[in-house]
């Protein structure tokens, strides 16, 4: 990679960021399309943030993502934010037109292009529940009430008054197309709610990396054929989740496209240009342990 005078500057900020793949992901594409970018991790703490941002104006770093725990925060210091960053009220790309500086969500899309590659849009059941109340929980839901077919969605969290304020937010703003409601994360709900659901979706990360012998539920009676699983975690590659919902014949799919669509959307929007989506699914691959090395990493 050259780096001169004329190197356009991106990359990510986040707290901490040392273990995001973003930077291999996106240098990779950035070789493929032989372009003079870099793309750079920042750690930035909670208290520069705003300081950071106005770095970004100063220093000309054409974009940034921006990872936990900035995303929320960020929204304020930007000049505009997307009609979706602003429903999902968080923030995770931010693109530098010339000084004013712009907001995107693109988790969003990086969801439905994990769940149109992995199920197919069309296919998407009735009945969706989701696992966590967070700031990708938050991202998913909304995309949910995007797709027609899906008219129920059930919010699973520890913390039950975040999913029931998250349900009231979402079920708000889909105007009576979908019905959304939040209760706590037990087993029993669990089982009650799963049963005619045909989508299930991890938004929690009980099971990451190095935490693999976690799960956000333990049980895999739960669980049945009829299911389709979307982990977002992506490392391990398997989790402990996907592995109780296979043994019961579930499909089952981690987050690696959700990432690799996430940032393929980041670069288009910064580079204007169609990006390399193998060669990123490959660079992130390469890196990601392999289920065989769980517990061994
Ligand atoms: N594949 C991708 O591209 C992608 C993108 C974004 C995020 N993710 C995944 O999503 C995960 C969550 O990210 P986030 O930004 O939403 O984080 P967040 O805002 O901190 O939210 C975390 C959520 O997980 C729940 N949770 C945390 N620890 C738990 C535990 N031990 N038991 C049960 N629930 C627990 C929290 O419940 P409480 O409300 O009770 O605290 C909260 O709902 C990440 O760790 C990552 O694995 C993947």
């Amino acid at each position: 990679m050259r780096i001169d005078s004329k190197t356009t500057v991106v990359g990510v900020i986040g707290y901490p960021v040392a273990h995001s793949l973003s930077p291999q992901m996106h240098n990779a594409a950035i070789q493929s399309l032989g372009i003079n970018w870099c793309y750079l991790p920042f750690q930035v703490a909670p208290e520069d943030l705003a300081k950071a941002i106005q770095g970004m104006r100063g220093l000309g770093i054409r974009g940034l993502n921006v990872t936990v725990p900035h995303k929320q925060a960020v929204v304020r210091l930007l000049d505009w934010v997307s009609p979706e960053a602003s429903a999902v009220r968080a923030v995770n790309t931010i693109s530098n037109e010339g000084g004013r500086l712009e907001g995107y969500n693109t988790d969003v899309e990086g969801i439905l292009a994990a769940l149109r590659l992995g199920v197919g849009l069309e296919k998407l059941p009735e009945k969706v529940v989701v696992l966590g109340a967070g700031g990708a929980a938050r991202g998913i839901v909304y995309a949910l009430t995007t797709v027609t077919d899906v008219r129920n969605i059930v919010i699973l969290n520890r913390t039950v008054q975040k999913a029931e304020r998250l349900a009231a937010e979402m079920e708000n703003m889909a105007k009576g197309k979908t019905r959304i409601k939040g209760r706590k994360l037990e087993t029993e709900t669990a089982r009650v709610e799963l049963r005619e659901a045909g989508l299930l979706i991890n938004a929690t990360p009980v099971g990451m990396y190095p935490n693999v012998n976690c799960s956000p539920i333990e049980v895999s009676s739960v669980f049945h054929p009829r299911l389709t699983l979307v982990d977002t975690i992506y490392n391990p590659k398997e989790t402990k989740l996907m592995r109780l919902a296979r043994s019961q014949g579930a499909k089952c799919f981690n987050g690696l496209d959700m990432l690799v669509y996430q940032g393929a959307k980041s670069l288009e929007i910064w580079t204007q240009r169609r990006a390399p989506v193998k060669v990123m699914k490959e660079a992130v691959m390469e890196l990601a342990p392999q289920p065989s090395a769980l517990g061994q990493f």
